[in-house]
């Protein structure tokens, strides 16, 4: 199996420890491994047209026996056996100018899981949403002999990796039909196999607990948090902290309860209360006459009301100081949150992850579904890959609908009333 992992959309710590495991593990497989860089952008732009669509560069792999001692022992200690054959592109000294499509060994992403970001880099490629650009991008495969593809992004990249695998036959059909393909390389790759892993700090995708960069962005802001803690201390201040995670208030809840907040907005649970005013002044009031010096109000930078009106940060602060008089700062985390050293669950989680992705492929059929790769009560699981979408996107629908029991229930399906 010739084998190609990406990463896509917004970055998250442990993207690297993902393209590490499965390029070790599907070296370890027997498989011939590449990265593909800039996420779908590289798919479409691809290596140039100095590649010849009808010389794939298949089964120029020389293959990995297991059971030869000496090589596993190689592997172990990082001997880089198969980047002296001069196969890897990253380590070759080749400028990787105007190629996307790289091919890579066991060196190469040595000590990749404690990087923070992604190294392959990544995109939001509006080329890839097209038609034309994802039939350009089977082309770019075709044209290396890649026939499996493991995605790591968000809800997004994992729903464009579905359209993909679903339009491939078609793509082939049409590749063939223009000449761009002869008949032979149609039939030897009429299949794409595709594994999604889920990196998005914001845990936000349905049928998986925990997706990979979430605990990390959980982690720097609960640093952040207790280091603004010291400082409203002194000042006896509030502060409104806004944090990310788009349509998903995981981070802002944890991160609430891991900081003792005050108060916390998330989308999917809005206040009850007609007014969120009235609700946050009348419990923070109850907390300074407690005795509290510090005041911590957390939002989800997707928050809003009951009526899908936004909770602003500023709008908070407004409240606090004309209300309550409190002295109050807003400390907006930003893209603090997503950058980084991975702490070591995002290296764990990856690491265990990848090498299930490369397991699912070498087992994938035409007949099976692409699978996501989870993880449920600290077990790594296969699920298929639309449903999961399709559960995420049902948690917006159920907001829009102000559905909040529905989509508290879809988010943690143990939440009860
Ligand atoms: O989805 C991940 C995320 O970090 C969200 O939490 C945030 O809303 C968004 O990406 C920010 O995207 P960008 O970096 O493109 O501004």
């Amino acid at each position: 199996m010739k084998l190609a992992v990406l990463t896509s959309g917004g970055d998250s710590a442990g993207m690297n420890a993902v393209v590490r495991a499965v390029v070790k593990a599907g070296i370890i497989r027997g498989c011939e491994t590449w990265v593909v860089r800039e996420g779908y952008e590289g798919l479409v732009r691809g290596n140039g047209d100095d590649h010849k669509a009808e010389k794939p560069a298949i089964a120029t792999h020389k293959e990995v026996h297991l059971k030869d001692e000496s090589f596993v022992q190689n592997l172990r200690f990082g001997d880089g056996e198969l980047l002296r054959d001069g196969t890897s592109d990253y380590t070759s000294g080749r400028s990787l100018k105007g190629r996307y499509i790289v091919r890579v060994g066991w060196d190469d992403v040595r000590g990749w899981f404690g990087v923070g970001g992604t190294l392959c880099g990544t995109a939001r490629s509006a080329a890839f949403r097209t038609p034309e650009g994802r039939l350009a991008a089977a082309y770019n495969l075709i044209k290396e002999g890649i026939d499996a593809l493991v995605v790591c992004g968000g809800d997004g990249s994992l729903t464009g990796a579905d359209v993909f695998r679903a339009e491939w036959p078609s793509l082939v059909s049409q590749l063939r039909e223009s000449g761009k393909i002869s008949e032979d390389l149609a039939n030897t790759y009429g299949h794409l196999k595709i594994v999604g892993l889920v990196g998005s700090i914001d845990n936000d995708m349905s049928m998986t607990d925990m997706t990979i960069g979430a605990p990390t962005a959980l982690h720097r802001i609960c640093e952040s948090i207790d280091n603004i803690e010291s400082t409203a201390f002194s000042h006896s201040r509030a502060f409104v902290v806004e944090v990310m995670g788009r349509h998903c208030g995981w981070l802002a809840l944890l991160a609430g309860v891991s900081a003792g907040a005050d108060f916390i907005f998330i989308p999917e649970r809005p206040p009850e209360e007609d007014s969120w005013e009235d609700a946050m002044c009348k419990m923070i009031q109850r907390h300074r006459e407690l005795g509290k010096r510090t005041t911590i109000v957390i939002v989800a930078e997707g928050a809003h009301d009951k009526n899908l009106q936004p909770i602003r940060a500023d709008a908070i602060k407004d409240v606090l100081s004309d209300r309550l008089g409190l002295d109050t700062r807003v400390t907006c985390l930003g893209h603090t949150q997503r950058g980084g050293r991975p702490c070591a669950y995002d290296r764990i989680l990856p690491t265990l992850q990848g090498v299930e992705a490369v397991e699912a492929l070498l087992e994938a059929t035409p007949e099976t579904p692409s699978y996501m790769i989870g993880v449920q009560e600290s077990k790594i699981t296969r699920v298929p890959l639309m449903e999961a979408v399709a559960m995420t996107h049902s948690v917006s629908k159920a907001i829009g609908e102000k559905d909040f029991d529905k989509a508290m229930s879809l988010r943690d399906p143990e939440f009860h009333e």
